[in-house]
């Protein structure tokens, strides 16, 4: 059993203190970014001190052993997902260019259609209106039920002949909700069109296994995994890489180019065009590691028990409303709430002032969410492996005095 202390321990970050009081970070913006723990901090400084070179570039020693350890780093995000093998994981800069990545690699034809949720991310709804503006594609939006939850008696409405693509979010941003991405799979794959899952707030906090899952495409960035900002990946199901165009032409991804045209590299180089973030690819590797030490059972248990209290807790203070499931089942760590009478960033900006807690405020680039809410933003507290019951205590509690205070 991991001891928390110890995970603490291993995050620099959380023994800084403020300056003119001496008071510890309360870091509840996980699902913004996580804090980053020194084996991935030395992983990277590692490689720019011992192994600094290019990778695929040069026979010499230091590219060679770059390669490896970039190499390598797929292969532990590959098995991390219960992906095949390295040739399902392309490396690129994060969730939103994942998603991108899809979005520029199929063969869209005017009338095809795209059918995403109303509950996603930006980065999973204007992707899709650049391609309809470009190519004359419709999106179709499955909408929610019982307030939290997808629709899913809706997906087959939804669905036609010309449905090219299904893009749904694992794990809402907003509301915690977890949706049933194997059901929704079934589905897509009963009618043969592909799938992508936007995995940027699951990967990071549940057991995720693409094999189980059976999905076509998985978005996810390793900055909210304990890794370094600037690199995520995409899984691309075994075979269907090789049926796509390559995003992006240059260096790396190609076997042989003439003045007239080219032949593409092997997957995943084939989607990896010129020189990658290798000191972060490699520092995503070590975050996968320091999670598969911890048990991806134990984070989604520690997650789930400071949730439900996080949840009890802020059921007690007045004037506040929760937005997503009670049930921790059926929800992750992100909790979203708003209070009557107070803006969401003057929420923020007083826990920030008087207990130097961080949380998120606006509206966490899901404008459309909240609009279907009815509310023009949320404040928002989500966990991760590193947080305490007593840190939720302080939050709660100064969230209280400041709603006293204020309103
Ligand atoms: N997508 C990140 C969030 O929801 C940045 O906060």
């Amino acid at each position: 059993m991991p001891d928390i202390n110890k995970i603490r321990e291993d995050f620099p970050i959380l023994k800084r203190r403020r300056e003119d009081d001496g008071k510890p970070f309360i870091y509840l913006d996980n699902a913004a970014t996580s804090l980053k723990p020194i084996q991935v901090i030395e992983a990277v400084v590692n490689y720019y001190e011992k192994h600094c070179a290019n990778i695929h570039r040069g026979v010499h020693t230091l590219s060679q052993e770059a390669s490896q350890l970039y190499e390598e780093a797929h292969d532990k995000v590959a098995k991390f997902i219960g992906a095949k093998n390295r040739e399902e994981i392309v490396f690129v800069k994060n969730t939103t260019e994942a998603i991108n990545y899809v979005a520029y690699g199929l063969n869209w034809k005017p009338g095809d259609e795209i059918i995403t949720t109303v509950m996603e991310h930006h980065s999973n709804i204007v992707p899709w209106q650049l391609i309809r503006d470009r190519f004359g594609v419709k999106i179709k939006f499955l909408d929610l039920k019982d307030k939290w939850y997808l629709n899913l008696e809706q997906l087959e409405d939804l669905i036609t002949e010309k449905t090219k693509l299904i893009a749904v979010v694992h794990v809402s941003n907003v509301l915690g909700t977890i949706n049933p991405v194997e059901e929704i799979c079934k589905i897509a794959h009963e009618h043969e069109i592909p799938i992508l899952i936007d995995g940027a707030q699951a990967v990071p906090h549940l057991p995720v296994d693409v094999k189980k899952i059976k999905c076509d495409f998985l978005a996810f960035s390793a900055h909210k995994m304990l890794g370094p900002t600037g690199v995520g990946a995409l899984y691309i199901r075994e075979g269907l890489g090789e049926e796509m165009c390559p995003t992006f032409g240059g260096g790396d991804m190609i076997r042989r180019v003439t003045l007239e045209k080219s032949e593409w590299n092997v997957m995943p180089w084939k989607f990896e065009a010129g020189t990658p973030n290798i000191a972060g690819g490699i520092g995503f590797g070590a975050a996968v590691e320091y999670l598969e030490k911890l048990g991806m059972e134990w984070v989604r248990n520690h997650e789930k028990e400071l949730t439900k209290y996080l949840l009890e807790r802020l059921h007690e203070i007045p004037k506040i409303t929760v937005y997503g499931p009670e049930d921790v089942e059926k929800r992750g760590g992100v909790v979203a709430f708003t209070v009557e009478g107070l803006d969401s960033h003057e929420v923020a900006m007083y826990l920030d002032e008087l207990e130097n807690i961080a949380i998120r405020s606006g509206v966490h680039c899901a404008e459309p969410l909240h609009m279907k809410l009815g509310i023009p933003s949320s404040a928002r507290a989500s966990v991760y492996i590193y947080n305490t019951k007593e840190e939720i205590d302080i939050f709660c509690d100064t969230l209280e005095k400041v709603i006293k205070e204020l309103t």
